[in-house]
């Protein structure tokens, strides 16, 4: 029988640059809204059609060389992003129609951009057209024809080979989330962590089993995943280049599925904890990109995969746990199980590899989504300069991130009567979970990046459509690439 399932990872669509458009290649122009000289009657026609120049419209031109005309505003380069995402859809479909019509299917197509698009225009325009068209769908009906590449025709240059790296980086993670948790199980994630990172120079993946995991201590991963007949793993992705000094620790919250334990969540939404552990995808995700464009710093990746399930052997509220490290938790809520396996994984990563820095992504609470909505991602760090290199690092690939306060006056809800840590207290429960991270960080600069709310889309917007987004996977890889 065929896999029902889409080869994870999803291929991407491959981008050339040249000065020259080759003659039968269907043509696309990308325009820039009218300006005042412009006047009211607005841009000159194109084959009959008055573009709007209205970033993310896009108008099909019925005859002539150019085929459609995207719409680039005011020229920013996020809007390019915006453009190159609403062409490659329009293109994609028009392929789909070609095809219904009974005619050959094209599998290329051009895009002119205008004289002034630099670098970052261009960069920008590639983001879109990657990641726009991404699509994720498990289907008995054979794959239809898809775009294979497209031509940028411009005489400027841009570093494509890193975009196509943090594209590819964005399109695994949403890949990895994507899948449905009847396939995603920790062995499936770790197996897949393996094979997509093997055969990369310099990186090692290396995947712990729940036996390993009981001899070595680790009480938070395996009380949480004992609840499922599926046993949790630990996934070690270890990056490490020649001559490299500065090490840093990622850790992924890795929850293959969260039902909320006995604590167990209402119905309506559960489906969407099949992308609960988007933070250990972003971590894997970014760590291959990394070995794979070869930047100077060690890296280590821990991702804690378990499934928080229900069941006759699952953890209870009221139970006290011990964390790698000796560490005890007492458990109020089962579905607050993030936070449990993160614990267990940052101590053993910091104590094992003493990195200079560690950084987090966890979809860890719905809190966070409210306070920051869906498209923001919370930061809450240990050091300014640290939060700072997170925030920026989002900037330069298009994800914005929001800095969180670790509230001091907060800090005594988290220590324990019965065991050292509480890990429900009540209060604002994204800075709470965080304040509970915090006491298995020790002295080490920290990051904690929670992502709930970014980490899936009900709606298409700029290079993101519904479901898995990949969020985090680029920042982290560009924050590396701050160290090098
Ligand atoms: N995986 C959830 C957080 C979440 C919620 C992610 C919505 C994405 C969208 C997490 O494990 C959770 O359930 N957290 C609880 C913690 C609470 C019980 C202390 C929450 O936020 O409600
Ligand atoms: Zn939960
Ligand atoms: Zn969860």
């Amino acid at each position: 029988m065929r896999n029902p399932l889409p080869p994870v990872p999803g291929k991407l669509l491959e981008l050339e640059v040249s000065d020259d458009l080759r003659r039968g290649t269907p043509l696309a122009k990308l325009i820039a809204a009218p300006s005042e000289e412009d006047g009211d009657a607005g841009l000159a026609e194109i084959g009959g059609v008055r573009p709007t120049g209205k970033a993310g419209d896009v108008q099909t031109v019925p005859t002539g060389a150019v085929r459609w005309l995207a719409g680039v505003g005011d020229g920013e380069p996020k809007q390019y992003r915006k453009a190159g995402a609403a062409l490659v859809r329009a293109v994609s479909s028009a392929l789909e129609e070609d095809v219904k019509a009974g005619q050959k299917a094209f599998r290329s197509f051009a895009v002119e951009l205008p004289e002034d698009a630099g670098a970052e225009h261009i960069e920008e325009l590639a983001f879109g057209l990657l990641l726009g068209g991404y699509r994720f769908t498990v289907t008995a009906e054979e794959p239809k024809p898809t775009l294979r590449t497209v031509r940028l025709i411009t005489r400027h240059e841009g570093d494509l080979e890193r975009v196509r790296e943090l594209a590819a980086a964005a399109a695994f993670a949403r890949d990895l989330a994507n899948t449905p948790s009847n396939v995603k199980t920790p062995a499936w994630l770790a197996d897949t962590a393996a094979r997509v990172a093997g055969g990369i120079p310099n990186l090692t993946v290396t995947a712990r089993d729940e036996k390993w995991l009981a001899e070595q201590g680790f009480g938070g991963v395996l009380a949480v995943g004992g609840g499922s007949a599926a046993p949790p793993r630990l996934i070690e992705l270890e990056y490490r280049p020649r001559g490299a000094t500065t090490h840093l620790l990622l850790v992924g919250k890795g929850i293959t599925f969260d039902t909320g334990g006995l604590s167990i969540k209402p119905a309506d939404g559960m489906h969407l904890m099949r992308t609960d552990m988007a933070g250990g995808a972003a971590i894997i995700a970014a760590v291959r990109a990394i070995a794979a464009l070869r930047l100077p710093v060690k890296v280590t990746g821990l991702v804690p995969a378990a499934e928080n399930h229900v069941s006759g052997s699952s953890y209870r509220p009221g139970d006290i746990v011990r964390h790698y490290g000796g560490k005890t938790t007492e458990v109020g809520n089962t579905d607050a199980e993030g936070r449990m396996v993160l614990a267990d994984a940052l101590v053993y990563g910091i104590k094992k590899h003493k990195p200079d820095a560690v950084i987090d992504a966890a979809t860890l609470t719905g809190a966070m989504k409210v306070s920051l909505g869906v498209r923001t991602g919370g930061v809450f760090a240990t050091e300014d300069a640290l939060a700072e290199r997170v925030t920026k690092a989002g900037e330069r690939v298009g994800e914005a991130w929001w800095r969180m306060p670790l509230l001091e006056d907060l800090a005594e809800t988290v220590r324990g009567s019965l065991g050292d840590v509480r890990q429900a207290p009540g209060g604002p429960g994204g800075i709470v979970a965080a304040l509970f991270l915090r006491e298995f960080v020790g002295d080490v600069p920290w990051a904690h990046l929670d992502i709930a709310g970014p980490a899936r889309a009900d709606k298409t917007y700029a290079d993101v459509v519904p479901g898995a987004t990949g969020f985090a996977a680029r920042t982290l890889v560009e924050l590396v690439a701050s160290y090098a």
